[in-house]
């Protein structure tokens, strides 16, 4: 038999109520949420990176200062969900430490260069669609604190995907030279932004108790669907073609199907071996080795300020 604490959180989750910070819950439950929100985070603060490089480099002020809002949110989400994750009690430190160390994933998405202009376009059609894709039904997680975070998420998340959208239009209607820059763009980002969702649901080790506690709404691959019959119609709008020969509407399901996807490149990704991994991680450490002197001048100041309210 279970204990009352038991019973009473699974009368949460049955009803579709929340968990809350200082609720009792399985252990487990609050092990698979540090593991998923502090990931996310980390994506949030990896992602920064592909875009990053392109501010200096962006082709109008207007675009430069679109994109500066946009790199700036994710830093703002990525301390977002830090704080969420810190709720359940791992500090942020170590969270942080274990991103630095290897130990902890990000979005495999982050791993791949941001070659061109149009890829920043790419990114924000396609990642950041991705992302809202996924982030939409997170606003109804049962853990409390993830699921409003997310609601705050998805609205910034909607602004970075029409910009994505806009500078792929702009290219796409522009010269022929400026259209084959977004349809290469479109043909690097299409596969891997697909495998943001997650391996195939059979191949999924998460999905099942995380779908039990209604921290996962929707399989990964019924949110992938659900993606690509989102952005057929948008590529055709945009006059550029998605690099799938097997994608076709299928009247019976009345969903698009795709061609498979490459998972062994998936793995060799996730495993530390795509593209960017190594540049990735250097850029990430440095950053907080050069930030040092931040963290320890605001530890001095707080030391400081609580000497004086003790004398
Ligand atoms: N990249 C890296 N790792 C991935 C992955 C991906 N695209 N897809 C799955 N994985 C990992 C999982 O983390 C898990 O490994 P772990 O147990 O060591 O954590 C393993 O592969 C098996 O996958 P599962 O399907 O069993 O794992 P989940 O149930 O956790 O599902 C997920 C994976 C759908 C990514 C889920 O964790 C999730 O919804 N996370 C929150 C959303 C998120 O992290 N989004 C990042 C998008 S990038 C972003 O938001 C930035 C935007 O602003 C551009």
């Amino acid at each position: 038999t279970s204990s009352p604490e038991q019973e009473q959180f699974d009368r949460i989750i049955e009803q579709d109520s929340r968990i809350e910070p200082r609720d009792w819950m399985p252990d487990a439950y609050r092990k698979a949420l540090t593991r998923q929100i502090s990931q996310h985070a980390h994506s949030e603060i990896i992602g920064m990176q592909p875009e990053g490089n392109w501010i200096s480099r962006a082709p109008s002020l207007k675009r430069k200062a679109i994109l500066i809002a946009k790199v700036q949110d994710e830093a703002g989400h990525g301390l977002y969900l830090y704080s969420a994750a810190e709720t359940l009690g791992t500090p942020r430190s170590v969270l942080n430490d274990q991103l630095l160390t290897g130990k902890a994933k990000y979005s495999s998405i982050f791993n791949y260069p941001a070659r061109s202009w149009a890829d920043v376009g790419a990114i924000g059609w396609l990642v950041d669609g991705a992302a809202i894709q996924n982030q939409v039904p997170l606003c109804r997680c049962s853990y409390g604190p993830y699921g409003r975070a997310m609601v705050r998420v998805c609205k910034e998340e909607s602004f970075h995907q029409r910009q994505g959208w806009e500078i792929l239009h702009s290219l796409a209607n522009g010269t022929p030279a400026q259209k084959q820059m977004a349809q290469d763009a479109v043909n690097r980002f299409y596969g891997p932004a697909l495998q943001m969702f997650g391996p195939p649901d059979g191949d999924s080790p998460n999905s099942q108790q995380s779908m039990q506690w209604k921290i996962k709404r929707f399989s990964n691959d019924e949110l992938r669907q659900r993606f690509v019959d989102m952005i057929v119609p948008q590529a055709e709008a945009l006059g550029l073609t998605l690099p799938d020969p097997d994608l076709r509407w299928n009247e019976e399901r009345g969903h698009y199907d795709y061609g498979d996807l490459d998972w062994d490149e998936f793995k060799a990704v996730l495993s530390g071996n795509g593209p960017c991994n190594a540049q990735r991680m250097a850029h990430r450490i440095r950053a907080h080795e050069e930030g040092a002197w931040v963290r320890e001048a605001a530890a001095a100041h707080a030391r400081k300020q609580a000497d004086v309210e003790t004398k």
